[in-house]
């Protein structure tokens, strides 16, 4: 690479700026400051006791100390080691020991955008050009009050490009996940039909329908992520129906990955009652046993696999997602430097 350009790939590891993540769920987060690595960077989340949730980069701009070790007064992040004080957009509200001190009124930490919607923390890790976030936008199964569900969350020990590429590799299911719960029918080989669309792409097997991980699509809005979606097909005995699952990772650091997934179904009256009493007393143990499966495989691969990797006419949707996901970070380090800013 000629001296001075910017490395796509390299900054691929750590994922897409200016995009909403998932960082935990609203439980994690109580009257206490949250520490937290995401994109690997260390932030930290608070509630300021009126309902809103804030996140700032874990460094006070004073002399360093890591912000989630003060505390939260009147709604204000603060410091432990001198008292400094902060609002979500990073402000210096008080400087205790210097009442009077200029910086006062500053955006002096570093600040990112915090949302509390569907049962999880959203952060936007924005860049320069983009203080102000797009509204962070669901698919609209979340939205049409018909469909019911759960999200689950774990961390692997991988790239979160081996997830993204995972949830856009449908074929795996019949190999990896036969003989689990869910994912033990139909046929073993695959020929993927596939078609782009306003959100994205869809890829389908055009062999089999309605019996395993057969249809995929990807949905996305500005700064809303990439989701991955597919239809699964559900046994009797654990009420049956089509569970749909939505999800995209978001990176912890190079090495580590937090995977979640929402799962709903399109139920109404006591079929939704009994597909949540199935969810928390069958589907998430046997959820997270092939969940347990993909960890295991993903971990598995080593840091240059791609370097070495074969693709196959079925990873037709691992090759697309990768391609949007580069297009979308050239397009980030154009804008940056258009502005003479750059990527980091
Ligand atoms: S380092 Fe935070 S107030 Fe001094
Ligand atoms: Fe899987």
């Amino acid at each position: 690479m000629p001296d001075g350009a910017v490395d796509i790939d390299d900054l691929l590891e750590t994922g897409l700026i200016n995009n909403w993540y998932l960082v935990c769920r609203d439980t994690d987060l109580g009257d206490t400051p949250l520490a937290l690595k995401r994109l690997a960077r260390d932030i930290v989340l608070w509630r300021d006791g009126k309902g809103g949730v804030h996140c700032v980069e874990d460094f006070c701009p004073h002399r360093g100390a890591r912000l989630s070790i003060g505390q939260v007064c009147d709604g204000f992040l603060t410091c432990a080691y001198h008292g400094l004080q902060f609002d979500g957009r990073g402000t210096v509200v008080a400087t205790p020991p210097t009442p009077a001190s200029p910086i006062v009124g500053q955006r002096l930490a570093r600040s990112f955008p915090a949302e509390e919607a569907h049962g999880v923390i959203w952060v936007f890790f924005g860049d320069a050009l983009h203080d102000d976030p797009p509204p962070l936008v669901f698919p609209d199964e979340f939205s049409t009050g018909e469909w019911s569900g759960f999200v689950d969350i774990r961390v692997f020990e991988c790239n979160y490009q081996l997830v993204r590429d995972n949830q856009l590799d449908p074929i795996h299911g019949s190999y990896l996940h036969a003989g689990t719960h869910a994912l033990s029918w139909g046929r073993k080989d695959a020929d993927f039909g596939f078609e782009k669309t306003a959100d994205g792409f869809v890829i389908w097997r055009t062999n089999q329908q309605g019996v395993n991980l057969d249809r995929t699509w990807v949905f996305h809005r500005e700064g809303s992520g990439y989701w991955a979606i597919s239809d699964l097909p559900f046994p009797k005995n654990e009420g049956g129906g089509m569970v749909r699952l939505f999800r995209y990772p978001t990176p912890i650091d190079r090495d580590h990955s937090l995977v979640w997934n929402y799962r709903l179904q399109k139920r109404t009256g006591w079929r939704r009652d009994l597909w949540r009493f199935m969810y928390k007393n069958r589907v998430h143990d046997r959820g997270a046993e092939v969940m347990e499966q993909d960890r295991l495989a993903l971990s598995s691969i080593p840091r240059d696999a791609r370097k070495r990797e074969n693709l196959l006419p079925c990873d037709i949707g691992v090759a697309r997602i990768r391609r949007l996901y580069r297009d979308e970070m050239a397009r980030h380090v154009e804008a940056l430097a258009a502005a003479g800013l750059a990527a980091e």
